[in-house]
């Protein structure tokens, strides 16, 4: 993937079908962790019973769900796919929880809410997919309390990655574009907040990707096998490959919290 693609329209366009497409096979758990990782970033932002919340790139609506559910947060999900702001509508209206959790049709980098309108703000597994970090940062602190927290999760990289894994489809699944824990906290510090944290949540967890994520680490083994068929590696066998996706995710990829107050 060329350097100049990323931040592009037709990558965020590719980004936005490949969800989509996940959805429509029935998938809509879009983060590492389930909902214990979400509960952790829930905890970081605040979260108590009748907190307005916000959740950036809210995807199929499942963390803002389970918001709604557990906390009786109310809470707003915005995401840039009309595909996944209908379906996670819908999932509402069935748990009876319309009164509860909405969602919003927009991009991140062109956010439509007023100055503190939020008590807290999160995004899961996501931020590693904008274009602009920085602004997306402010932009969602803006809409946040003063005093108040923004909190996300994402995938950070532990290392280098190779170049062949910088697809298209290596970053719409939230690997090609990840960064590592400094760095994402450093955003969280140009956009202005303070106390920023960070800490990562694989570091005791053995293996999650394969076993909790499957998907990431079969594009991997896709990645692994265009490479060969391009001859950028040697033919290697199904049990080689194997233990190279493995080793690459569990070594070089993890999966972190950051949080910052709004001033
Ligand atoms: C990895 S999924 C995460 C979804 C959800 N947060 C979760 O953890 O299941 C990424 C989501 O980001 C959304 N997205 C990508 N680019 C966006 C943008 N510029 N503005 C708003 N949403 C965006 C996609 O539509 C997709 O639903």
């Amino acid at each position: 993937m060329e350097k100049d693609m990323i931040g592009s329209e037709e990558l965020q366009e590719f980004t936005v079908k490949y969800y989509e497409d996940r959805l429509i096979k029935g998938i809509e758990n879009f983060h590492p962790g389930g909902i214990d990782y979400t509960e952790k970033l829930a905890m970081e932002a605040g979260v108590r019973e009748g907190t307005r919340i916000l959740d950036v790139a809210s995807g199929s609506g499942e963390t803002a769900l389970y918001l709604a559910m557990r906390f009786k947060a109310e809470v707003v999900g915005f995401d840039l796919s009309e595909k996944m702001v209908a379906h996670a509508t819908e999932r509402a209206k069935d748990l009876g929880l319309r009164h509860l959790a909405t969602f919003k049709k927009g991009d991140v980098h062109k956010m439509p809410f007023a100055k503190g309108s939020f008590d807290a703000a999160i995004s899961e597994c996501s931020l590693c997919l904008f274009r602009d970090k920085v602004q997306v940062i402010q932009n969602i602190a803006h809409g946040v309390k003063s005093g108040k927290k923004v909190a996300v999760s994402d995938v950070i990289t532990k290392g280098e990655i190779p170049k062949e894994l910088h697809t298209p489809l290596l970053y719409a699944c939230c690997l090609a574009g990840a960064q590592p824990l400094k760095e994402t906290m450093d955003i969280f510090i140009k956009a202005g907040l303070k106390n920023v944290v960070g800490y990562e949540l694989t570091a005791d967890i053995k293996d999650p990707w394969k076993e909790e994520l499957p998907v990431l680490y079969h594009e991997v083994m896709n990645a692994f096998k265009d490479a060969i068929r391009l001859g950028v590696y040697e033919p290697k066998d199904e049990s080689e490959l194997d233990r190279m996706a493995e080793r690459l995710l569990s070594e070089k990829f993890g999966y972190a919290i950051v949080s910052g107050i709004v001033l």
